[in-house]
């Protein structure tokens, strides 16, 4: 079977990081039975200004219809203060695809890289961290999907007049979510509310063993939240302990309060190895206090997934560089495609099911960005400190890919 690879190149340097991944995946399939049936479509400011819109009608199709999505990047100054912007391209696929997971590695591919890291070497080295961030519910919710009977944990700083009297279960976000996101904030007051079910915090939970899973040895799992203070919390910790204490006894497993967490990431950031699982907003934050630990943003790669990895079956997901399509050095041929290489790399792993290649890709990253003292190449872009443009990594990378 061909499995269906739908790109979205997207704007700035998103078509120059694509390609240069495009390419990779090419080589593993020269040289594994592994088939791939790779399609590009047009998505965020180029389709807006094809199509006036930034996911089209044909783009969505091709998305619900491919295994995986692996995205580029959207966005850029052109599109920046118009009614129609190239973001709500991504929010609405996000929807369209029922995507709850949202994953960010940060570990150093290579050891050649410490240099970058804003901790010192001795602290900064052996991270090893997959920040595991759930993303329709909790503090960020606004018309959540799943929440459906009784089972609701409801916590609500109530300041004013937007929210009616809340009792647990009673108080849904699609009640009032678009009230607060379009509620004047010229008033004297305010609300948030966080909310989850049972079955939302279930299924996060069992992406993030799922994804523990999917490495050799298994990674150990540390669900992170605010029990001491949370209603929403006490409810994710009870359903996470049943959860992996009944289907993943195999696995590490351990609590740790949000704020002693993000304390732990920059003062002995290894102690927290392994993948963090927590709430929409929590992980917002650490995902980011996390991503600057390995020094460039040109470097990672992140995945959001609609189910949880499965070597068994497809599990539709978009992966995509964590970051954005850098219209300063756009155009140029120097942006750095790693963190969209590895993206591909997590695609194999978690929604084809293909361990094997994803490592094959990692080791070959490696090579390229090893000093040469230790054997490898030392092949960097700029935002390395090095000269190699888009396409002499990508090069290099194949070519290390070739002798795997
Ligand atoms: P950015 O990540 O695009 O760029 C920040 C800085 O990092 C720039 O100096 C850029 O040159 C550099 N940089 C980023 N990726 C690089 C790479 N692969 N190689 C070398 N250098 C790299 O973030 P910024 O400037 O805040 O946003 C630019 C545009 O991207 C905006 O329109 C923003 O909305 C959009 N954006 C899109 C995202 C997405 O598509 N998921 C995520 C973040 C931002
Ligand atoms: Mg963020």
């Amino acid at each position: 079977k061909a499995y269906k690879i739908t790109v979205l190149p997207g704007d700035g340097i998103g078509p120059e990081v694509t390609s240069a991944a495009v390419r990779v995946l090419e080589v593993i399939t020269k040289h594994t039975p592994l088939q791939l049936e790779i399609t590009e479509q047009l998505f965020g400011g180029a389709s807006i200004d094809a199509h006036g819109v930034p996911l089209s009608d044909g783009t969505l199709k091709a998305c619900k219809e491919a295994d995986a999505i692996l995205l580029g990047a959207v966005g850029g100054p052109k599109w920046g203060v118009g009614p129609v912007r190239p973001e709500q391209g991504i929010l609405k696929l996000r929807k369209e695809l029922g995507l709850y997971a949202n994953i960010r590695p940060a570990s150093f591919i290579s050891e050649n890289l410490l240099q970058y890291s804003p901790l010192k070497e001795s602290v900064a080295k052996g991270t090893d961290i997959v920040v595991v961030r759930e993303l329709t519910g909790g503090f960020v919710s606004v018309g959540s999907s799943v929440l459906s009977s009784g089972d609701h944990a409801c916590f609500a700083w109530v300041w004013g007049r937007h929210l009616r009297p809340t009792t647990q279960g009673e108080l849904l976000p699609q009640d009032f979510g678009d009230k607060v996101e379009s509620s004047s904030v010229s008033g004297a007051h305010a609300s948030d509310l966080c909310v989850y079910s049972r079955e939302e915090i279930e299924r996060i939970i069992r992406a993030a063993a799922q994804i523990a899973l999917a490495e050799n040895p298994p990674l150990a799992v540390t669900s992170v939240d605010k029990a001491n203070v949370l209603a929403t919390s006490r409810l994710w910790r009870q359903v996470a302990t049943e959860i992996m204490e009944k289907d993943y006894p195999q696995l590490a497993f351990s609590h740790q309060l949000v704020d002693s967490a993000a304390m732990i990431m920059v003062a002995n950031p290894r102690k927290l190895n392994g993948v963090l699982v927590m709430e929409n907003m929590f992980g917002d934050i650490l995902s980011d206090e996390s991503s600057v630990i390995p020094g460039s943003l040109g470097l990672l790669p992140s995945a959001s997934l609609a189910g949880a990895p499965d070597p068994s079956k497809t599990v539709s997901g978009i992966y995509e560089p964590i970051h954005g399509s850098a219209p300063d050095i756009a155009g140029q041929g120097i942006a750095n495609p790693i963190g969209t290489i590895l993206s591909a790399a997590l695609m194999l792993r978690y929604s084809l099911g293909r361990p094997d290649e994803a490592a094959a890709i990692e080791a070959a990253v490696r090579k390229v960005l090893d000093s040469k003292a230790a054997g490898g190449l030392d092949l960097r872009t700029k935002d390395l400190g090095g000269e190699a443009n888009t396409t002499e990594v990508a090069d290099r990378v194949c070519e290390q890919l070739e002798k795997i």
